[in-house]
């Protein structure tokens, strides 16, 4: 092979993160040869052994993979072949390259998946923390960016906490489609060995083998599935990034971000930037960048194998390492925001944020809705030409607007609006309070998200060193 070629053709720079996983699917698939005595007993421990060997020598960093020997597979069993000698050659019966690559891929994605669930529950809990110590602290809530109605920042909080637990869920599902074993399907078509494909699985903690041979060295679904899944869960933080960038300006004012997770300006001795979210908000880029690689490489490949496939694994790698430092970093900030409650509860009533809480009095009192809407629009009509908010009309110029009104119609205020949306899914504080304790024992108890067959195993690491763990207890 031309230099050239060599080098455009590896795949080693994104491999080293599947060495161990190659290592032990060998392992698995040597110690089933051995088994079935496709070859002996004694061939199949000296390669076992060789190969544990390896792995140890991976973590030490006394073995490393050498570019010219084009991917990591090649790589393992070169150093196989220098330790024990010819017998190495053995470990490559039935199988091949391309059941290999997409059962470490699988491997390496299953666990991604429990990576990602530990690093949003742990984000989950921040918010939760972050609503609880301001569990009162009520905030105008919006449509189009104009204040709307008055709503608990707490309850704000949690409609976050509802996305990162679909979030989650999807990453269980996928998790659930990606728990199937391509070994076994050889180059395409299976292999004519008398082979244990299940105890290989079995070994590997994978559920199932892939039904379909063709499918199985094909099949990159899976891959889709955890950028998808990801992809959405980092929309989720860049709306959260956004909001976080807009109330920590002096527009809003109504948090402050933390000194140790704001950066200043080289020009400007003033400044202080929301840096984190702005990363967090700019990097989602990349990640549906990722989505649309790997939907556009799968797009029209004929079946099974083409080479295009190993783009799969720079996509993979470059979201998850676009996930897990923004769910974590997110997750150490948002407890350590400071909350200008005044200036938000301030803000939450002015710009006539209770007139649907006038209107609702008035129904209340039997007038048609529609009409106590229109009544309350003339309402605000007069105290905007007066310059005054709702609350400051005297009773007089309620009362001539409708007979229906009271005194008490001054007594609306914000705590009284957000209280009187006492229904499931309301901002009213008893349901707040009850949904932040929902949650809490949710996230507590997560570990099996609904839909999630069988339960995930959620790493607590949540940082992506997962290569280190090895999946095969060895015997
Ligand atoms: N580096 C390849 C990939 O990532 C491994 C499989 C190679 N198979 C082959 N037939 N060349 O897809």
């Amino acid at each position: 092979m031309a230099e050239i070629v060599e080098a455009y053709t590896s795949s080693i720079g994104a491999d080293a993160r599947l060495v161990e996983y190659d290592i032990q699917a060998s392992i698995a698939h040597a110690r089933m040869l051995g088994r079935r005595s496709i070859i002996t007993k004694k061939d199949a421990d000296l390669i076992i052994r060789g190969l544990e060997e390896i792995a140890d020598e991976w973590l030490s960093g006394e073995f490393t993979l050498r570019p010219e020997l084009e991917d990591v597979h090649m790589n393992v069993e070169t150093r196989l072949t220098a330790k024990i000698g010819a017998v190495a050659g053995r470990l490559h019966t039935a199988r091949s390259r391309n059941d290999q690559i997409a059962t470490d891929t699988r491997l390496y994605a299953m666990s991604a998946c429990a990576d990602a669930i530990g690093s949003l529950i742990r984000l989950q809990s921040s918010l939760l923390d972050l609503a609880e110590a301001n569990a009162s602290v009520i905030m105008p809530g919006y449509t189009h960016l104009q204040r709307a109605q008055p709503v608990l920042f707490a309850h704000h909080l949690l409609a976050y906490v509802q996305m990162f637990d679909r979030d989650a869920q999807r990453f269980a599902f996928a998790h659930g489609m990606m728990d199937a074993l391509p070994l076994g399907a050889g180059a395409l078509a299976g292999v004519p060995y008398p082979i244990d494909r299940q105890s290989v699985a079995d070994e590997l903690s994978v559920s199932n083998v892939i039904a379909n041979s063709l499918d199985a060295v094909s099949d990159r679904d899976f891959v889709a599935d955890y950028i998808y899944a990801a992809t959405l869960a980092m929309v989720h933080v860049s709306r959260l990034a956004e909001e976080l960038i807009l109330w920590s300006s002096a527009e809003f004012a109504f948090i402050r971000i933390p000194d140790a997770f704001a950066t200043g300006s080289s020009i400007m001795p003033q400044k202080k930037n929301a840096d984190v979210a702005e990363l967090a908000r700019g990097r989602t880029g990349r990640t549906i960048g990722g989505l649309v690689n790997i939907l556009t490489t799968l797009k029209g490949l004929p079946l099974t194998y083409n080479r295009d496939l190993q783009e799969d694994k720079p996509a993979l790698f470059d979201t998850e390492d676009v996930l897990l430092p923004t769910l974590e970093v997110f997750a150490e900030m948002l407890p350590k925001v400071t909350i200008n409650a005044d200036r938000m509860a301030a803000a939450a009533v002015a710009n006539y944020s209770l007139a649907t809480d006038i209107a609702d009095y008035l129904a209340h009192k039997g007038l048609p809705f529609r009409d106590a809407h229109e009544t309350v629009g003339k309402l605000v009509r007069l105290a905007e030409s007066k310059g005054v908010e709702l609350g400051e009309l005297p009773l007089a110029d309620y009362e001539r607007m409708s007979p229906l009104f009271e005194k008490d119609v001054l007594k609306i205020d914000a705590k009284a609006s957000v209280s009187a949306r006492d229904v499931p899914g309301g901002t009213a504080p008893k349901r707040v309070q009850s949904e932040l304790r929902r949650n809490r024992k949710r996230i507590q108890g997560y570990l099996q998200p609904v839909g999630a067959q069988p339960p995930v195993p959620v790493s607590k690491k949540g940082t992506n060193s997962r290569s280190a763990k090895p999946r095969t207890k060895k015997k």
